[in-house]
C-alpha cells in the first residue's frame, strides 16, 4: 500500500523584525501587555518587493534542499495561504514557476485561515495515498502584514509574515502502522456558524477589496483552547495512544497562553511543545511548518519521532495531525 513521509522541511522569515516597542510608536499598546498577554516579543514583516508568493519560493528552495530533491521531482504543489498575491490565479502556480516545477504538476492554493497547513497536507497526503502524486511540496505562506488594521492594536500586534514548506514522498509499505515513518492520520473540521469572529472586512465577491483582520479575541481564544485539546485528545483515543506517546507537540502559535492552557488541559509539561510564537507571533498557515523546521533545525525534533500537530483559526476551521518523522 502507498504511504506518504515528510523527507524535507524548510522556512523563510523576511529580515525585517519588529519589536512591541516598534509598534507602541504607533498604537497604544506597550512591550508588557503584549508578551504578558501573547508571549509575542517581534514579528518579522514583508519589505516592498516580498510577498506571499516570494517568502513561500524560499521556504519551498529549503525543503527542496532538505530533501535533496529538486524542482523537477515535484508532481504537486500544495499552499495554504489567507493572503495569496492575486485573487486569482493560485499562488501555487508562481511558486512552480519560481522553482522551476515540471510541466506535468499540478498546483493549487487551500483556503482554512490558521488551520490551513494541516488541510494542505491532508489533501496532499490523501493524493499521494490515492496514486495522484508521487512527490509533493506542502507550504503555507502568508503576508499577514498586508491584512492587518494598522489602527486597531487589538489585533495588529498580534501577526507576522514568513513561510514554512516541507516536501512529501509516496512509499510503498505493507502496511499502514503508527510504528512506520510517515504521516498517519489528519482530521480536519470546521463550523460555518462562527464565520463572523474572525473575519476579514472584504473579498473579491463582496466588497472588491481583500479586507482587514478583525476578531473577537476573547470567544476566539475560547474556542481555540477547547477545539484544540479536543482534536488532539480525540487523534489520540482514536489510535489508542496515550498523550505521552507523543515525542513533539507543534501546536499553531497564536497565543502563548492558549498553548499553556492546552498543555494543562491534556496534561503534558510546556517542554514537549515547539514554541515559535515570541519571535514571530502569529503567521496563520505558515506557523505550523515553520515550527516543524525550526524544531528540525534545533534538533529537537529527530528522525523517528511522533508529532501531533493541531491548530484552529477563522472559519472556524481547525484540524490535527499524526506524523512520524
Ligand atoms: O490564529 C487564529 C486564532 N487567533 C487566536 O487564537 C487569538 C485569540 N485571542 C487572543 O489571543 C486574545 O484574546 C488577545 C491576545 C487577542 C487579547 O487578550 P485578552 O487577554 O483576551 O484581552 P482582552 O481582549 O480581554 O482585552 C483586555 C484589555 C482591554 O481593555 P479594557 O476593555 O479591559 O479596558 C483591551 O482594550 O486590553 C486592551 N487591549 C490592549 N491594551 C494594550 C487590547 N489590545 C491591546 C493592546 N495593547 N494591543
Amino acid at each position: 500500500m502507498l504511504t506518504s513521509r515528510i523527507i524535507g522541511f524548510g522556512s523563510f522569515l523576511p529580515p525585517k523584525i519588529v519589536t512591541n516597542d516598534d509598534l507602541a510608536k504607533i498604537v497604544d499598546t506597550s512591550d508588557e501587555w503584549i508578551f504578558t498577554r501573547t508571549g509575542i516579543r517581534t514579528r518579522h514583516i514583508a519589505s516592498d518587493g516580498e510577498s506571499t508568493s516570494t517568502l513561500a519560493i524560499e521556504a519551498a528552495k529549503n525543503a527542496l534542499k532538505s530533501a535533496k530533491m529538486e524542482a523537477s521531482d515535484i508532481d504537486l504543489i500544495v499552499l495554504a495561504t489567507a493572503t495569496p498575491d492575486k485573487t486569482f490565479p493560485a499562488t501555487a502556480s508562481l511558486i512552480q514557476k519560481a522553482i522551476g516545477g515540471s510541466k506535468t504538476c499540478a498546483a493549487f492554493d487551500v483556503g482554512a485561515a490558521c488551520s490551513g497547513f494541516v488541510y494542505a497536507l491532508s489533501c496532499a497526503d490523501g493524493m499521494l495515498k490515492g496514486g495522484l502524486a508521487k512527490t509533493a511540496l506542502v507550504v503555507g505562506s502568508e503576508t499577514l502584514s498586508r491584512v492587518c488594521d494598522w489602527t486597531d492594536r487589538t489585533t495588529c500586534v498580534l501577526f507576522g509574515d514568513g513561510a514554512g514548506a516541507v516536501v512529501l514522498k509516496a512509499f510503498e509499505e505493507n502496511e499502514h502502522s503508527i510504528k512506520n515513518k510517515g504521516i498517519y492520520e489528519n482530521l480536519i473540521r470546521s463550523d460555518g456558524n462562527m464565520f463572523d469572529l474572525l473575519v476579514s472586512t472584504g473579498g473579491p465577491s463582496t466588497s472588491e477589496l481583500c479586507g482587514k483582520i478583525t476578531m473577537n479575541g476573547r470567544e476566539v481564544y475560547k474556542h481555540a483552547v477547547n477545539n484544540i485539546s479536543n482534536i488532539i485528545l480525540e487523534l489520540l483515543a482514536k489510535n489508542n495512544l496515550k498523550t505521552t506517546d507523543i515525542d513533539w507537540y507543534v501546536p499553531h502559535q497564536a497565543n502563548l497562553r492558549i498553548i499553556e492552557s492546552i498543555a494543562e488541559k491534556i496534561d503534558i509539561p510546556l517542554d514537549r511543545f515547539i514554541l515559535t510564537i515570541g519571535e514571530t507571533a502569529n503567521i496563520s498557515s505558515a506557523s505550523i511548518p515553520i515550527a516543524l523546521d525550526t524544531g528540525i533545525k534545533s534538533g529537537r525534533i529527530k528522525s523517528g519521532d511522533l508529532i501531533m500537530m493541531a491548530t484552529m483559526g477563522g472559519g472556524f476551521t481547525w484540524s490535527a495531525g499524526l506524523v512520524r518523522i
